[in-house]
């Protein structure tokens, strides 16, 4: 089921999410932001963009040019982060018209449980480490103006009147 996106600067959007729960609230939960998500031609979506303030993302870091392949990250925790970082330009569904230059890890580890409730490791290299980063910033409650400075953040939201 498709759902609303809630829009920055809905205050819903700095929250901290707490721990979720791997129940039939949350896999149905985790229907509806891949429903959303792909209905909104976006690459990841965090529960706090839809009101929900539960720990959990979805991702699929490549449907625009291959087949989907979505992802689920309940609870994910960064176990590690590697030092070299790299400036890209971000947008958000929650943010609409607005491009952001942040800094991100280049890559990480990632823990997260899957919908069986079994929890996972992987190393996220690539775009798939930089969604993470944005998306787990979702569920802290930060945006990726809070990354700029104040001048950045003036002229990124230009664009928003
Ligand atoms: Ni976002």
């Amino acid at each position: 089921m498709i759902r609303p996106i809630v829009r920055w600067p809905n205050p819903v959007l700095t929250q901290v999410a707490t721990k979720a729960c791997v129940d039939d609230a949350t896999l149905t939960l985790a229907r509806d932001m891949l429903d959303t998500m792909y209905h909104a031609n976006g690459r990841g979506l965090a529960a706090p963009q839809i009101g929900v303030l539960t720990r959990v993302f979805v991702m699929d870091a490549a449907w625009k040019t291959t087949d989907p392949a979505p992802e689920v990250f309940i609870n994910p925790e960064i176990l590690w982060r590697a030092p070299q970082m790299g400036l890209g330009p971000e947008g958000c569904l929650s943010i609409p018209g607005v491009v952001a230059d942040v800094m991100r890890h280049s890559s990480l580890i990632l823990q997260w449980q899957m919908t069986d409730g079994s929890t996972q490791a992987e190393k996220l290299t690539g775009f798939r480490a930089i969604c993470a980063q944005h998306e787990i910033d979702h569920l802290n409650g930060i945006v990726t103006l809070d990354h700029l400075s104040p001048d950045a953040r003036t002229a990124a939201l230009v664009v928003l009147g």
